[in-house]
């Protein structure tokens, strides 16, 4: 059996750290093993623009533990009123990386997004010609379209007629969740790929809400049946370049969680790693998890995959923190409910 691996050094390719006290409180458990992520916009209010960026940057920077070289790529939050000139002088001047597209409603702070995606148009123009990807939550929001099935119709009403306007566009399907977004990825350009969470290779509905309501296993997209848990790992671990990985790790105090009304979002930041060295041993694809973790990204967004390595090394469980404090409150750490045996060095 494998005991020892050495991979490149990982990435997250999306991420929310928040702010304040959250953003002290998470940071390090992500910069500890990951050398960049996407940082999602998506703060109270949004970051709009490439001075905000540029704002949040140097907030997460100061935010880092003297000598961390951990790399912040910024994100727009994408409006109908997002302007393309400061779009395309934003990623000039190296403020921005991405931009993120959130239907409106779809998720924790997407009250901005877009309701009417033909207005997005002159925007997306000016991304494809700058090379700028544009990251999706791949939801609809309307009100007839079960929660289960948002993902699939947002790919059917929204992504393809988006892609087939904007053929040149770099686009990201964001945390997907179905085999119909494993489907539609495989049989697309190399313009779009996917990013896969590490809750989502875990959970299926049934672990949210067939033995009690479990609020800390609640995010969006949700977690869907067995088959598509499975559609996932299959993805994530051939090894195949469309798919990488995107922990979409989302920090909540508990209050917010544990609430009648409870908010989305999992944190995986602390044991993101050592989970998936786990998931991809009992596929038997310890060999993929590189490509997963560290080449595939790079080789979508055109950066040079990390030159440093890590080492895992598999021994007795893994213990690490339930919980993480804040000066605010407690954020949960999510449970992956097996136990864990890949310690990262
Ligand atoms: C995210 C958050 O909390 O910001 N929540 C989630 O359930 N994933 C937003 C998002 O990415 O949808
Ligand atoms: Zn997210």
């Amino acid at each position: 059996m494998t005991t020892t691996l050495s991979i490149r050094r990982p990435d997250d390719w999306h991420l929310h750290l928040r702010d304040g006290a959250i953003l002290s409180a998470v940071l390090p458990e992500t910069a500890r093993h990951f050398a960049r992520a996407i940082i999602m916009p998506n703060l109270d209010p949004p970051i709009l623009t490439g001075e905000q960026a540029v704002a949040y940057r140097e907030r997460i920077r100061a935010a880092l533990a003297k000598g961390s070289d951990f790399e912040p790529l910024m994100t727009l939050y994408l409006t109908e009123n997002t302007d393309p000139n400061e779009v395309a002088r934003a990623k000039r001047n190296g403020e921005i990386f991405a931009l993120k597209l959130y239907p409106a409603n779809a998720t924790t702070n997407s009250a901005s997004g877009v309701r009417d995606f033909s207005k997005i148009d002159a925007v997306l123009e000016t991304m494809s010609e700058a090379g700028i990807p544009l990251c999706v939550h791949g939801e609809v929001t309307d009100d007839d379209v079960d929660i289960f099935d948002r993902e699939a119709v947002f790919i059917d009403r929204v992504l393809d007629p988006i892609r087939r306007r904007h053929p040149e566009l770099k686009v990201t399907l964001e945390h997907i969740t179905t085999q119909t977004a494993v489907d539609y990825v495989n049989a697309a350009t190399t313009k779009l790929a996917a990013s896969i969470t590490v809750h989502h290779l875990v959970i299926n509905r049934n672990d949210l809400l067939a033995s009690g309501i479990r609020p800390h296993y609640y995010c969006l997209p949700i977690a869907k049946r067995e088959e598509h848990r499975l559609a996932l790992r299959k993805a994530a671990t051939a090894g195949a370049s469309k798919f990488f990985l995107g922990t979409d790790s989302a920090p909540h105090f508990d209050d917010g969680k544990e609430h009648p009304c409870g908010c989305a979002g999992c944190f995986t930041a602390t044991n993101a790693l050592a989970i998936l060295a786990q998931v991809f041993e009992q596929e038997d694809a310890l060999d993929k998890l590189e490509f997963f973790t560290s080449r595939n990204g790079p080789s979508f967004y055109g950066l040079s995959p990390n030159q440093e390595r890590i080492t895992l090394t598999r021994a007795d469980a893994v213990a690490y923190p339930r919980k993480i404090d804040t000066q605010e409150g407690q954020i949960t750490v999510f449970n992956p409910n097996m136990p864990l045996y890949w310690h990262i060095d």
